[in-house]
């Protein structure tokens, strides 16, 4: 099934619906949290999305490393057979839970519908969002947190090629808008927090982008362990080198070189933009940066949750 859609020409059915289709959709509040209309829409549908005991979820609030995690998670899940990874785009792989579509295109919910166990879907959800089934189901989930500084300069940046998201504005009304939670998915701290309370008390594990960029086949290590796996040396070794930046900029299947620029001018921008620690230094001024830091301070408060903003 997977191959059959991944066979489609999507690009081609996309390229040809009627203007406007896509556009920088508005954000509606869903329980509170910001998404961007056509997902509030149909929230029903993604509320009651049905789990299965074997679903692996991959969370992450956007730009934090989810498509990084996706293959990561996909390479381990193929006992390091990396060939594997490379039989449908990182969308057919691991359907986007809330990604909506206009028809004929299938919307997340549907690509989830067609796709074999065990499933591996990715969702930007915050905890307090995520369909009631998963929790039923015990599902094992993998949340990868990125540094607020580096996820804002990556959303900035995303925002201006993503043809469907809120139009960022300049850098300076954008960091503004980042640390109030106005943009798409609402606030990078109830993501984070949100997650970071509930670990313990379900099937989580909690990774961080910083940790995997320090020390990959660590961090590996850890996720081969949690998703009950036992690769070999020499499997994890390959699936290092599958899952490096460069690897990944160059892989079709990983890269969304498949979506038309009508949804994601990667003219503009490219989605495997920089893949670093620490690119904030090149766009906070020294302004900026004590505003970020004051309230960040104020968030985080009490909080055993540290981020590390350069490796
Ligand atoms: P930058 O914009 O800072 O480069 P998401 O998948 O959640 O949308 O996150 C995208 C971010 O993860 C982008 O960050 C992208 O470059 C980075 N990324 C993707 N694959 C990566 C990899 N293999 N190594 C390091 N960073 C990666």
């Amino acid at each position: 099934m997977e191959q059959q859609l991944a066979n489609k020409d999507f690009a081609a059915v996309i390229n040809e619906l009627p203007e406007g289709t896509f556009q920088r959709f508005p954000l509606c509040s869903v329980h509170g949290v910001p998404l961007m209309k056509p997902i509030a829409d149909r929230w029903e549908d993604v509320e009651n999305v049905q789990a299965r005991p074997d679903d692996i979820l991959i969370v992450s609030y956007p730009k934090a490393g989810t498509t990084w995690m996706q293959e990561i998670v996909d390479a381990i899940m193929n006992d390091g057979e990396v060939e594997k990874t490379k039989r449908a785009p990182t969308h057919i792989r691991s359907p986007f839970l809330e990604m909506f579509a206009p028809p004929p295109l299938p919307s997340g919910i549907d690509v989830l519908n067609m796709t074999p166990s065990p499933r591996q879907i990715k969702t930007h959800l915050q905890f307090k969002l995520v369909p009631k089934s998963f929790r039923e189901q015990k599902c094992k989930t993998v949340y990868i947190a990125r540094n607020a500084k580096d996820t804002a300069v990556s959303y900035y940046f995303f925002d201006q090629m993503n043809k469907t998201q809120p139009d960022p504005g300049t850098w300076d009304q954008y960091v503004e808008k980042f640390i109030k939670g106005e943009v798409a998915w609402g606030s990078w701290f109830d993501h984070v927090i949100g997650w970071w309370n509930v670990k313990d008390k379900h099937d989580i594990l909690y990774v961080f982008y910083e940790d995997i960029k320090e020390d990959p086949k660590r961090e590996l290590r850890k996720l081969m362990e949690f998703l009950g796996k036992n690769l070999s040396e020499e499997a994890l070794d390959k699936v290092c080198h599958h899952i490096a930046f460069k690897a990944m900029k160059e892989n079709p299947m990983a890269n969304y070189s498949t979506i038309p620029d009508v949804i994601l001018d990667q003219s503009h921008s490219p989605f495997m933009r920089k893949g670093e620690v620490g690119d904030w230094k090149n766009h906070f001024t020294v302004l900026q940066n004590e505003m970020f830091d004051k309230e960040y301070e104020e968030r985080m408060k009490g909080m055993d949750l540290r981020f590390r903003t350069d490796i």
